[in-house]
């Protein structure tokens, strides 16, 4: 079974789909960590973006994966844990363009198929409920407000020690959600069949308790 967690930047879905996927013992993939591990792939190394053949090949050789080790999800890049770097705000000012690169959107989706079709999963992104799982049993889109959002991202920032103002992390965001929402290959968009949280006025325990309240309901519509 899937559980899609889907919605804008910082809105809640990482530390939801973690709760979620640990209280009802489902495996947890967490998508866009895997467009941030290209994109700091891509930082470290000469590959062209323009170069759609070049960047494929490039892309078939780059060996990105996720463990579960001490309840934290831990991402690998060839080996290497980059756990901490992909949070970096170089890789988050680049990861919209680089995710919009329809050969890098292949890559993750065929992976994150594979993957996830290994158990039952809660598989958190943007275009998880329309794109990679359109048929997924559950499906949730997560929504905040502007402020709750950017001060959310400062506490994860601060947690790896990195300090950025408020003001300046909402206009990231704002920025990261216009870029997502509008390019050409599976924008950022609610799936019509998905249940919307707005989580500005909600705990975490709230937030997951309500998605566990749902999918402990039998399943009223149909699934292939
Ligand atoms: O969830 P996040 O902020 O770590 O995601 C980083 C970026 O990855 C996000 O700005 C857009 C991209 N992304 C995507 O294009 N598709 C997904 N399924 C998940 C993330």
């Amino acid at each position: 079974m899937i559980i899609a967690i889907d919605g804008p930047a910082a809105s809640g879905k990482s530390t939801t789909a973690k709760l979620v996927a640990e209280r009802s013992g489902f495996s947890y993939l967490d998508t866009g960590a895997m467009y941030r591990a290209v994109t700091y792939a891509v930082l470290q190394s000469r590959v062209d973006l323009a170069d759609e053949q070049g960047l494929a090949e490039w892309l078939a050789l780059q060996d990105i994966t996720q463990r579960w080790e001490k309840g934290t999800c831990r991402v690998y890049l060839n080996g290497t844990d980059i756990t901490a770097a992909i949070r970096s705000p170089e890789v988050t000012r680049r990861v919209s363009e680089v995710s919009a690169i329809p050969v890098v959107r292949q890559a993750m989706v065929r992976l994150q198929r594979t993957l996830a079709a290994q158990g039952d999963y809660v598989v958190e992104g943007r275009d998880i409920g329309t794109v990679v799982f359109p048929d997924a049993e559950w499906k949730f889109f997560l929504v905040a407000d502007d402020e709750t959002r950017a001060k959310r991202r400062q506490k994860d920032l601060e947690q790896l020690g990195i300090h950025q103002d408020i003001s300046e992390l909402v206009r990231e965001i704002q920025e990261r959600d216009r870029k997502d929402s509008s390019r050409a290959h599976s924008p950022l968009r609610k799936a019509a069949d998905a249940i919307e949280v707005d989580t500005s006025h909600l705990t975490i325990a709230e937030q997951v308790q309500f998605i566990l309240n749902q999918i402990k309901q039998p399943l009223t519509k149909e699934t292939s």
